[in-house]
């Protein structure tokens, strides 16, 4: 097979591969998954980016240099900015501020325009996304993307992504699990196998805290939680997603979809974005309950989605200390001061220096870990601390101030708590400006800054 040639990047949306993958216990079934994330713009949402621009153009609601706008998560803004910037428009987004900052990069250097919303916010409150686009749309007189209504977005899927699909599966199908953004995967979809196989089972995966597996199962809509997953769920059932032909639904929590996608990675080397860790999980319930349902079902085929690559989480999903600082994986608790101790020194995630080490190396590690202060560790001693105002105070006093050792400018005199000290004495160091020192038995058990003091607190009001 030889990869194909293309008279652009927009002709090398879609056709992207099907991959199977062995790596869970299927319990007998075939689990077979769909990069999306080989799409040129690094997701599935390029598909509906270029049906939906091109639709505008066919009916004329969008002239040569015209001007969209869009509510988005981040992919579908991709797919468009891409193809606004190939065919000459202008794009501006509005994003709920939970989004990863790859994402908005890669969104700004092809050139849209981002603006930043509330994401605790619902639907009918001004700063909610959609309806600050829709307002703004109405203002500047931009077209209104607007996915969740737009049925060039499920057309997409169901003149492409389900075609594919069976000419993949050479017709031997049993189920497609999928997730819900706008509901356009699912009702594109829904639509083709309706047509060309309706025996093919199509299969809800939602993350906790979403409304539309409860949906599915009552048929009312509850009240909706969070989640961490990105590109699927939703407070609302969008008005593109048709769910009638969906019988099963499952609910996965954020703590399964994170670690299926490390799975996916280290066992089936799978670079996978977030939501694709509840696709799976689901994937892999839904085949184990299949084998043991008595009458017809055997073994099936089952296929689901990689939206999109995991490269825009790799300093999310695929960093222990953030999914400690979520609460998503368990570290042992002492039910003291240590709990509240991001990088611990015993897990080989303390950053630190050494007194030799010149103020150049202090400043990119600083830089590196995005911390404002590091431990100076002396053979496993605590002899220090450097802090950006001790990096600032050296520059100022000049010449080759980045070659001098640590050691010349550190804080010697550290303040440090032992475990059991009371959480106000932490509060009353991290007021002072300082670093909170946690060092048990005389050796150090980590730093404490007032990000961590937050994420633990957060993590305490979560769990009580
Ligand atoms: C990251 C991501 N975005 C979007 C979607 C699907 O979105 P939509 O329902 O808008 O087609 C999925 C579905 O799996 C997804 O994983």
């Amino acid at each position: 097979m030889i990869a194909p040639t293309a008279r652009g990047m927009l002709e090398l949306i879609g056709k992207t591969p099907l991959v199977q993958v062995t790596c869970f216990d299927t319990a007998g079934s075939e689990l077979w998954v769909k990069l999306e994330s080989h799409n040129p713009g690094g997701s599935i949402k390029d598909r509906i980016g270029l049906s939906m621009i091109t639709a505008a153009e066919r009916d004329g609601r969008l002239a040569p240099g015209g001007q969209l706008i869009e509510a988005t998560a981040g992919n579908t803004g991709l797919g468009l900015a891409l193809v606004a910037a190939l065919r000459g428009y202008k794009l501006t987004l509005i994003i709920p501020d939970k989004m990863s900052q790859e994402k908005v990069t890669h969104l700004k250097a092809l050139g849209a325009r981002v603006i930043w919303t509330r994401s605790d916010v619902g639907k009918g409150h001004p700063a909610y996304y959609q309806d600050m686009a829709q307002r703004i749309a109405r203002e500047s007189g931009a077209l209104y993307v607007n996915q969740f209504e737009n049925p060039a977005n499920p057309l997409a899927h169901e003149t492409t992504t389900g075609p594919e699909i069976w000419e993949q599966t050479a017709g031997r199908l049993d189920a497609v699990v999928c997730g819900v953004g706008s509901g356009g995967t699912l009702t594109g979809l829904s639509r083709y196998f309706a047509r060309v196989a309706p025996d093919v089972e199509m299969v809800l995966a939602d993350p906790r805290g979403s409304v539309l597996a409860g949906y599915v199962a009552t048929g009312t809509v509850g009240i909706a939680g969070s989640w961490l997953v990105e590109g699927i769920g939703e407070d609302f059932v969008p008005p593109i997603c048709d769910l009638s032909r969906v019988r099963t639904a499952y609910t996965v929590d954020d703590a399964e979809a994170f670690a299926t996608v490390r799975t996916l990675l280290a066992r089936a080397g799978i670079l996978a974005g977030t939501s694709s860790g509840t696709l799976i999980a689901a994937a892999v319930r839904y085949c184990r309950d299949r084998a043991g349902r008595p009458g017809r079902d055997g073994p099936a085929r089952v296929v689901t989605i990689v939206a999109d690559s995991g490269a825009k989480y790799l300093s999310k999903a695929y960093r222990d200390e953030w999914l400690a600082d979520q609460g998503l994986i368990q570290r042992p608790g002492y039910g003291d001061l240590r709990d509240v101790v991001a990088r611990r020194a015993g897990d080989a995630q303390l950053v630190a220096l050494a007194p030799d080490d010149a103020l150049r190396v202090a400043y990119a590690r600083m830089r590196l870990h995005d911390v404002s202060q590091l431990p100076v560790m002396d053979r496993g001693a605590l002899t220090g601390i450097v802090d950006e105002s001790d990096l600032l105070v050296a520059a100022l006093a000049g010449d080759r101030a980045f070659e001098r050792p640590v050691r010349d400018v550190m804080t010697t005199r550290v303040q440090t708590l032992p475990p059991e000290a009371p959480l106000a004495e932490l509060v009353r160091v991290l007021d002072q400006g300082m670093v909170g020192v946690v060092v048990e038995h005389g050796s150090l058990f980590g730093l404490v800054t007032r990000i961590d003091l937050v994420n633990y607190l957060r993590r305490q009001a979560a769990g009580s």
